[in-house]
């Protein structure tokens, strides 16, 4: 949520920071602006909506050599100009990025409304710039670098909340930084310095980068790069090396959304590769397993999509208490959990604000916590006991679908890891080279007159029961998210519960029903629909008796696999559809309205 963006070189700083952004535009694309700072102006240009806007405003400032920029997602305030960062001090010298919330902006805008500023936004951010004003005016000394840094990280001081913050000020040459709770990282290369929400910034600028922790703070300068914390005690800090492959190409596709569903056979493929590695899960061990009773699977949205799969597996596999939970839920009401448990975070990001809140109350009460995790170098992958890449590559589209697959796939390997420590079983990934095989993402355009007809339905109904109800979890959040269809899943024995009453003449019902089993029952309340007008779409494996056949508008086939992985079968054709609703609805299906691809704030 929101990605800022500094830097200070020779280069020109506005083509810089504007290309920069474009990078961090996943992070949020309401509003965006840039300050930029010569050796006698500072100044400002702000656009609502993504970053070519901004791009088409701008006018270079002369000699401009050091700058900071923000891509925004809002959460204080309307996505208007005059709320998109950078927010300004009262004097007009201060200009600031900022990535978080400040929780305790209400009550400093009042003192500094008393003191004498006046605030042009509705942003907590504006009070970081006021407050730099007011707190640089009150230190003793000359007019340094040091002195504009003191001024950062007394203001910091005073601040709860999470921020990651770019500053500049127009009488000083530097660019100063902090980061609590809010990722962020800084590169050097040849004197030229920059900082970013995400290292995929420097791709092409520096080899290595610095990641901040929380309570960094720092500056770049015409000479050097200066850590220091809280206490302005300086510190040194270890580079680590840029190990990242840009895949920002949405190739031969129209989108990333799907781009990155033709790439879940690559994620599979990538997963065999390194999960058949002894080294990769050495980590794993019988002695770390040894006091485990109990597992939490932790995550937010299409992550807790998966954990919930992930959870059923090894509860049926491991035959030990497995549940999962919404992160946001998890830390707020906790089940009775302690050293004995073993806490997985899913994320696609690893900045998820709740899920490393979730971590954090883990490790306070002793779990043994793992991450299975796409972004290696993110807050939650690096902070876990032992971690598991999905190894998905770059997901672009704010809707996640390589992702989730490969969350579902990762899942499903360390169930099997688990168990050959436990009961001594193999350790074998031959059917996840079965899944790819049987991935259906070629049938694309068998489901587009499918997406065509739902999308112009009011609202849908998805149905399944046991991992057939996740894949309805799975399906209808991907449907929300990208073409604003009302979609929501039941449990199939649920529906007589109460909400057959939302089922009229018309009423578009989703049965997904992959499972031999519990077929007939879930066909069953399907059909309870289609006796109050229901339209029904199957989704199953199963070929069904001609007669039966025909009371489905539409069937989607999928292949069989036994056992858990049926779930990435079955989400493939949704995911598809899902896309295409959004485009026949007329969105941008990569960039939903109101949501981000980084989730960084409660
Ligand atoms: C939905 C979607 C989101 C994310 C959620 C968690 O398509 O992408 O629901 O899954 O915001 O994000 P991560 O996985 O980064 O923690």
């Amino acid at each position: 949520m929101c990605g800022i963006v500094g830097y200070f070189g020779k280069e020109p700083v506005e083509d810089i920071l504007i290309k920069k952004l474009k990078l961090l535009e996943y992070r949020g694309y309401d509003s965006a602006g840039i300050a930029v700072k010569n050796s006698t102006s500072l100044k400002v240009t702000k656009a609502v909506g993504e970053i070519s806007n901004l791009k088409a405003k701008v006018k270079p400032l002369n000699s401009a050599y050091l700058g900071i920029g923000h891509t925004r997602w809002a959460t204080h305030g309307k996505p208007i100009t005059t709320n998109a960062h950078p927010h300004l001090s009262t004097d007009k010298c201060w200009a600031v990025v900022h990535n978080g919330i400040i929780e305790n902006y209400e009550i400093l805008r009042e003192d500094l409304i008393d003191k004498g500023h006046h605030f042009l936004s509705h942003t907590d951010t504006e009070v970081i710039a006021k407050l730099l004003e007011q707190t640089f005016a009150n230190l003793p000394g000359d007019d340094s670098c040091d002195k504009y840094l003191t001024a950062l990280v007394n203001t910091c001081n005073a601040l709860d909340g999470s921020f990651a913050l770019g500053v500049i000020n127009k009488k000083a040459d530097c660019v100063l930084f902090a980061k609590n709770n809010s990722p962020l990282y800084v590169a050097v290369n040849n004197g030229e310095f920059m900082m970013a929400s995400d290292p995929t910034c420097f791709i092409g600028f520096s080899q290595s980068y610095f990641a901040l922790c929380d309570g960094d703070f720092g500056m770049m300068t015409k000479s050097c790069l200066t850590f220091c914390d809280k206490n302005l005690n300086k510190i040194e800090k270890t580079p680590v090396e840029l190990n990242l492959v840009y895949s920002g190409d949405t190739n031969d596709f129209n989108h990333f959304m799907l781009k990155e569903i033709y790439d879940s056979r690559r994620v599979i493929d990538n997963i065999i590769e390194l999960y058949s590695k002894k080294e990769t899960l050495s980590g794993f061990t019988k002695e770390t397993f040894k006091r485990i009773t109990n597992i939490k699977i932790i995550g937010c949205g299409s992550s807790y999509n998966a954990a919930v799969i992930g959870a059923k597996m090894m509860q049926e596999r491991l035959g030990i208490d497995c549940s999962a939970y919404v992160a946001s839920e998890f830390r707020y009401s906790p089940p009775t959990f302690g050293k004995n448990t073993m806490a997985i975070f899913v994320s696609q990001s690893g900045e998820t604000a709740d899920v490393l809140a979730a971590l954090n109350l883990a490790k306070a009460r002793g779990a043994l916590t793992v991450s299975v995790v796409n972004v290696e170098h993110s807050a939650l992958s690096k902070s876990t006991d032992l971690t598991m890449p999905l190894k998905a590559g770059m997901e672009i589209a704010v809707a996640s679908t390589k992702a989730y697959v490969g969350a579902v796939v990762v899942l499903y390997v360390l169930a099997l890891k688990f168990d050959s420590l436990i009961r001594k079983t193999g350790f074998d990934l031959q059917q996840l080279s079965t899944l790819k095989d049987l991935l259906q993402i070629e049938k694309e355009p068998e489901y587009q007159p499918i997406a065509r007809l739902l999308s112009k339905a009011d609202k849908l109904m998805m149905l399944g029961r046991g991992y057939d109800y996740y894949t309805a979890l799975e399906a209808c959040i991907k449907i929300v998210g990208t073409s604003y269809t009302s979609a929501t899943p039941y449990f199939a024995g649920e529906l007589k519960h109460g909400p057959l009453a939302l089922v009229s003449k018309g009423t578009y019902v989703i049965a997904f029903a992959t499972d031999n089993d519990i077929l007939t029952k879930t066909l069953a309340n399907a059909e309870e629909t289609a006796a109050r007008g229901a339209k029904l779409i199957l989704c199953t494996p199963i070929e069904l008796p001609k007669e039966q056949a025909s009371r489905f508008v539409h069937i989607i086939k999928v292949n069989k696999i036994d056992g858990p992985l049926q779930t990435v079968l079955n989400i493939i054709p949704w995911q598809i559809i899902a896309y295409y609703m959004s485009l026949y609805k007329g969105n941008n299906p990569d960039r939903p309205r109101n949501l981000a691809k980084s989730v960084t704030v409660e």
